[in-house]
């Protein structure tokens, strides 16, 4: 078998990992929460949930995946032979599996969305007009799978490439890009007339509209934001070079990501709340980005439409930039599996996993459609995959990394690959692996009874 790949540099492998992480969690999830749970005191529980949990299982997933260079499967069992743990491993790939089914279908829009913006369609439409562009688009039996299909196809020529001229140079370029394209639209944004009310929101907590309910879906939402629980951040790490810091990596991959959340929410709050638009959760819902936004941005630039013409089209092309750099991260982290555990060749294994990917992402673009009324336990097929592996597997897969991570690795191993042989200092170290043992575990059990509804 040909020799394995590595990433070609530090800021490559910091970059292909904030590729994965910053998406569609980042631009459309995390400001939907923010604006449902209150604003600014929502902010403060995410990034407490950041510290305490996100960072001790970055740290996990990347060590396993740098220790063994192996797919997150082939990881487990090069640490834990002739065991169980193996299954974490594979619970991670058909998770990755899931994500990239319905993720697809939701990045497909943002294509769509940014065809319209550039086809200058959003101009003189009120909301009840973009509430039914949306409904008619989604539910349109051809359209919606034509824009998945792309986005898969675009992705899969992106990780046949390679990992070091495919995915890490494409991160390299995408991520400054979309790092500038989020701070044009901040600034536009926050300079609005009307934008005070917006960024008071995210600025001032308001700690009676916190419950135990807002700390619980602060945890889960930094689980997807990070890409955690699913080996992701470990099969990426598995192309680390063995000086990489992997500490360093961490903490600028979990800055980057909350930074660009918060920015987004600089970029929609300032402008939904200019529009004069009352925070209901269904304004602020899931179809936030493709029916309130287009027609608060309309409002916003209602005096200078050029600037709100150009304005919805770097919005959505963020969008698609953020989804592009996490989908190729869902399909690597299969690829990779069924590459090596397999041995068929890359690129036969790519094509492999984005063809049934695309196979069944259909049957979750038409769950808006002509399958809408196709369900199992209650859920849409698109709906299914979402609750099963944002809901119960990542969750579980982060339970399981940190039960790992904290007892079953060998000291001797957590800590030298961490502080790369000794070579770095981190005495905070013997605090991480602490928290690996007895408070992430228990707190992600509570995430998880609360999300499949026992609370
Ligand atoms: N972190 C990505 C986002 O914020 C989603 C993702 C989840 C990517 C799981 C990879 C794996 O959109």
């Amino acid at each position: 078998m040909a020799k394995r790949e590595n990433f070609s540099s530090k800021i490559g492998a910091i970059l292909v990992a904030a590729g994965s992480a910053v998406g569609l969690g980042n631009i459309w999830r995390f400001p939907v929460e923010t604006g449902q749970n209150g604003g600014a005191a929502y902010i403060i529980i995410y990034i407490a949930c950041i510290i305490v949990l996100g960072i001790p299982i970055m740290m996990s997933e990347f060590l396993i995946g740098r220790n063994t260079h192996s797919n997150t499967a082939g990881a487990y069992q090069k640490l834990a032979p002739n065991t169980q743990w193996k299954w974490v491993g594979r619970l991670g790939v058909l998770s990755g599996f899931l994500i990239y089914c319905y993720y697809s279908v939701v990045a497909g829009w943002t294509l769509e969305y940014a065809g319209l913006a550039i086809g200058n369609q959003f101009e003189g439409k009120q909301i009840e007009d973009f509430k039914l562009i949306f409904a008619d688009f989604s539910a349109d039996p051809v359209l919606p799978i034509v824009f998945m299909a792309v986005f898969f196809l675009a992705t899969h020529f992106i990780v046949v490439k390679g990992v070091k001229d495919g995915i890490e140079r494409f991160s390299k370029m995408m991520m400054p890009a979309l790092f500038v394209i989020t701070v044009v639209l901040v600034i536009c944004s926050v300079n609005l007339p009307k934008a005070g009310a917006g960024i008071d929101f995210l600025l001032h907590p308001d700690f009676s509209k916190l419950n135990g309910g807002t700390v619980l879906n602060a945890m889960g939402q930094a689980f997807f934001s990070l890409s955690l629980g699913l080996g992701c951040l470990c099969t990426y790490a598995s192309y680390f070079d063995k000086d990489t810091n992997l500490l360093k990596t961490t903490f600028s991959v979990c800055g980057i990501d909350t930074a660009i959340a918060i920015l987004a929410g600089f970029i929609i709050f300032p402008a939904v709340f200019n529009a004069g638009m009352s925070l209901s959760p269904e304004d602020v819902g899931p179809s936030l980005i493709f029916i309130t936004l287009p027609s608060v941005f309309q409002e916003a630039f209602v005096s200078a439409p050029v600037i709100g013409y150009v304005f919805s089209i770097m919005f959505y092309l963020l969008l698609i930039l953020a989804s592009l750099t996490s989908t190729i991260s869902m399909l690597e982290v299969v690829n990779a599996y069924v590459h090596e555990e397999f041995h068929i060749k890359r690129s036969t294994s790519a094509l492999i996993v984005t063809l049934v990917c695309m196979f069944f992402g259909v049957f979750c673009a038409l769950s808006f459609g002509v399958l809408r009324d196709f369900t199992i336990c209650g859920m849409t097929v698109f709906g299914l995959f979402d609750y099963v592996a944002s809901n119960i597997l990542l969750p579980v897969g982060g339970m399981c990394i940190s039960i790992f991570a904290g007892w079953k690795l060998n000291g001797r191993i957590f800590y030298s690959e961490l502080t790369n042989d000794g070579c770095l200092r981190a005495p905070y170290l013997k605090v991480v692996r602490f928290m690996l043992r007895y408070i992430i575990p228990p707190a992600i059990a509570l995430v998880l009874l609360n999300m499949i509804g026992v609370f």
